[in-house]
C-alpha cells in the first residue's frame, strides 16, 4: 500500500517494459483507428476541378490527392514501376477538360478503380461536370479507357511509355492548355 502511494507520488515505479508495452498498445489502436476511417471510396465533386495546375507535376501531367496522400501518388508517378498503385483520391490532370480520379470501390474496377471525368463551361461560363463514369467516358478521340486501357499494369497511366497509342497533342501544346486553364489564379 506505501509503495503503491509512493509510485503515485513519483510516478518512478512503473516498470519500463509495462510502459513500453502502453505506448505500442497506444500506437497499435492509433494505427487500427486509421486504418479503419481510411476511406475506401473518394467520390469527386465538381469543386475538386480547381486549377489543373494544383498539385504536382510529374512528366506532362498534375498529381493531386484529397486525402492526404498526395506524397505518395507522386512516389508511384515517378516510379513508374509495373504493378503499383495510386492511393484512392489521386486526382491526375494533363488538360484542363478532363481528370482521371482514383475513386476505388467496386463499380470501377473495368478502370482499375479510376473514374473518368470530362469537364466543360456552361452558357454562363461556369464550370461543369459534363461526363463522369468508367469505360463509357468519351472524349473526340474515343473512350478514355480504349486508350489507358493500354496501360493496365501502370494503373492506367499512360504517360511517354506506358503502351498507350499517343496522342496529337505535344507537351508544350499541353503546357500552354495548362497555363491558359481560367480555373487558376
Ligand atoms: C487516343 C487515346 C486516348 C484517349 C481517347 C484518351 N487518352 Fe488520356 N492520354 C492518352 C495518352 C497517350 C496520354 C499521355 C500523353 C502525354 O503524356 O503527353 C494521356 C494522358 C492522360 C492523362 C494524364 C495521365 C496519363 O495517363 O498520362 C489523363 C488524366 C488523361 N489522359 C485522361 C483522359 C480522359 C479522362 C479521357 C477521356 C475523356 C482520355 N484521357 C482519353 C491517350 C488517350
Amino acid at each position: 500500500m506505501r509503495l503503491a502511494v509512493l509510485c503515485l507520488m513519483l510516478s518512478a515505479c512503473a516498470s519500463p517494459a509495462a510502459s513500453s508495452i502502453a505506448a505500442a498498445d497506444a500506437a497499435l489502436t492509433a494505427a487500427d483507428a486509421a486504418a479503419d476511417s481510411a476511406p475506401s471510396e473518394y467520390a469527386a465533386t465538381l469543386a475538386d476541378f480547381d486549377c489543373v495546375k494544383n498539385g504536382t507535376k510529374v512528366g506532362h501531367f498534375y498529381v493531386a490527392n484529397r486525402l492526404g496522400a498526395e506524397a505518395a501518388a507522386v512516389a508511384v508517378a515517378q516510379g513508374s514501376q509495373a504493378g503499383a498503385q495510386y492511393p484512392i483520391g489521386t486526382i491526375i490532370r494533363l488538360f484542363p477538360l478532363e481528370a482521371m480520379v482514383k475513386r476505388g470501390g467496386s463499380a470501377y474496377a473495368a478502370t482499375g478503380g479510376w473514374e473518368m471525368f470530362r469537364l466543360k463551361y456552361d452558357d454562363a461560363g461556369k464550370l461543369q461536370i459534363a461526363e463522369r463514369g468508367g469505360a463509357e467516358v468519351k472524349n473526340g478521340a474515343g473512350s478514355c479507357a480504349s486508350c489507358h486501357d493500354a496501360a493496365k499494369s501502370f494503373d492506367f497511366v499512360c504517360g511517354q511509355n506506358h503502351g498507350c497509342a499517343p496522342i496529337a497533342v505535344s507537351a508544350e501544346a499541353a503546357a500552354m492548355l495548362q497555363d491558359a486553364d481560367p480555373e487558376c489564379p
